[in-house]
């Protein structure tokens, strides 16, 4: 297998920047685009080559579709984006599939919706004290003149907790930097290693092919800027090294999370399990099933709270079913039920094999993984730019995917906010669902406990939402060679 170029890849594909705690994103529009160009030239953008020591500050820079366009890439090019991308999340369609409705509607949000676009998303982290400096040091030069900012918003540093008060940040995919996993066609058991092309594009996905991306001749002009597409040798791949990301600002109304669950406890160590249930882990992240007694492909033996598939619990009496970690991730292989062997396996394979209530409802884990890198805010406007000046407490989702539609999209609409998951009914994701009802249909505001704890098995009903969207957009993180194509376009560069 090649090489991976690390130096081309921005370092939050690689790293989550955990050290530098000080962090926030700036949205703006671009309002030259010779400026921009200008600006982009000499950023200094920061890429995923290890350094002993976490830097001490980082940029990361994205466009959204009218963004690219802005700067002037050819038509022809833009085309060979993804359907959802040159859609966009403020869409229609879209914005009902992932349950943006009512009061989390593109038309309410404050950044993002038909009323505030955004064409660029400037990524900075700093460490303990060390963001003012950074932002002044990247807004100098021409800044004024290439962005207006949109929006910026600010993050808090909550020690890896997020408002409703647990651990977040516990389970990744691990991606195969090394280049050695070969996935097979049909894999029985659950992996956390998934191949790179699952995130970054140019490299072969867990379909052992490369994902769709923009790719030029090589005799376009600035092309040989790129590096040449691994499976089409005659094209340079404006992709590779690249990744589509995801931004959602998600406020958390932890007030009404926590008295929701306290009015149907009867006391607060229920109320806790209760919390425990619909997150799918204890505060402190352990996981509510034991631990995994075969070894796990790609999980952090260091750490113990991820190795651990559902196979220990397949009726989901310590976890259930419809626990959020349960929903975004089912860790499960890629048939309906765990290893079968001979006849029984060849069966499955055809689609005769034993059918229960819950085999089909799930698809398999590893088609479907994003990689998380959101930060949580709190006792904060959201944003500096609105004329609010109350204060609210959420995340600000980003996850970076390879495929929008098979893992975002899918991941969002199929597993978390669909009211058929497991052989659940009239439930979505306790934390996130939408709650919406479907005409004729109950109000998919439903949850049901497992029997270990409580002694019985018990739903409860009327959940309110928790979590209300105000933002977003679908971006491109380009690789640090395609930003220095970006800035060569419509220039002569004899
Ligand atoms: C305010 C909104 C959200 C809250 C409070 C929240 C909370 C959590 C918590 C506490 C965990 C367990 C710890 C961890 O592994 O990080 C978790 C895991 C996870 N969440 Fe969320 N989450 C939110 C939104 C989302 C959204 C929008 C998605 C995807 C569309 C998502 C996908 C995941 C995934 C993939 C995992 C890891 C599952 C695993 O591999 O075990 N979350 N989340």
């Amino acid at each position: 297998m090649g090489s991976v170029e690390f130096e081309a890849i921005q370092g939050i594909v690689r790293f989550g920047y955990g050290k530098l705690t000080d962090c926030c994103f700036l949205l703006a529009t671009i309002k030259d685009a010779e400026k921009t160009r200008g600006w982009i030239e000499t950023a200094p953008v920061t890429n995923a080559v290890a350094l002993s020591d976490a830097p001490q500050t980082a940029l990361q820079v994205a466009f959204t579709y009218e963004g690219l366009t802005k700067l002037g890439c050819s038509s022809a090019l833009l085309s060979q984006f993804s359907t959802e991308f040159k859609t966009g999340l403020n869409n229609n369609a879209r914005a009902r599939l992932l349950g943006d409705v009512g009061e989390s509607a593109p038309e309410q949000w404050f950044w993002g919706s038909e009323n505030n676009k955004v064409d660029v998303l400037v990524m900075l982290y700093a460490r303990p004290g060390g963001l003012d400096a950074w932002k002044e040091a990247i807004q100098s030069g021409g800044w004024n003149e290439a962005f207006r900012v949109v929006s910026e918003l600010n993050t808090s540093y909550l020690g890896g907790t997020e408002p409703f008060g647990f651990t977040d940040g516990v389970s990744q995919p691990e991606l195969d930097w090394e280049r050695s996993r070969v996935p097979q066609q049909i894999e029985d058991t659950y992996t956390n290693r998934i191949t790179l092309g699952e995130v970054l594009l140019g490299y072969p996905n867990e379909y052992n092919r490369y994902t769709d991306r923009p790719l030029l001749p090589s005799d376009a002009s600035s092309a040989d800027l790129l590096p040449v597409a691994e499976d089409q040798p005659n094209m340079r791949d404006f992709g590779r090294n690249g990744s589509y990301l995801v931004l959602r600002t998600l406020e958390q109304n932890v007030d009404e999370f926590w008295r929701f669950i306290r009015g149907h406890s009867e006391d607060e160590a229920t109320a806790e399990m209760m919390a425990e249930a619909m997150v799918g882990r204890r505060k402190d992240g352990t996981p509510l099933v034991p631990l995994s007694s075969s070894p796990i492909p790609g999980v952090d033996t260091n750490d113990n709270r991820n190795h651990f598939d559902f196979a220990s619990d397949p009726d989901g009496l310590k976890c259930p079913f419809g626990a959020h970690i349960r929903r975004a991730n089912p860790r499960n292989g890629d048939l309906p039920s765990p290893p079968v062997s001979g006849i029984k396996r060849l069966l499955t394979l055809l689609g005769l094999g034993e059918k229960t209530l819950n085999s089909d409802a799930k698809a398999s884990s590893r088609f479907h993984r994003i990689l998380r890198r959101g930060r949580e805010f709190k006792n904060t406007p959201i944003s500096t730019q609105t004329d609010e000046t109350s204060t609210h407490e959420g995340i600000h989702f980003m996850c970076l995917n390879a495929n929008l539609a098979r893992q975002f999209e899918f991941l969002q609409s199929a597993w978390l906010m669909s009211t058929k998951f497991d052989a659940l009914t009239d439930e979505s994701d306790p934390l996130l669902g939408s709650r919406e009802r479907i005409e004729g249909a109950a109000p998919p505001d439903s949850f049901t406990l497992p029997s270990e704890q409580l002694g019985e098995r018990r739903t409860v009903g009327g959940i309110p939402r928790f979590v209300r969207v105000r933002g977003g957009a679908y971006f491109f993180l380009p690789s640090l060679a395609t930003l220095r194509y970006l800035t060569a376009i419509g220039q002569s560069r004899e």
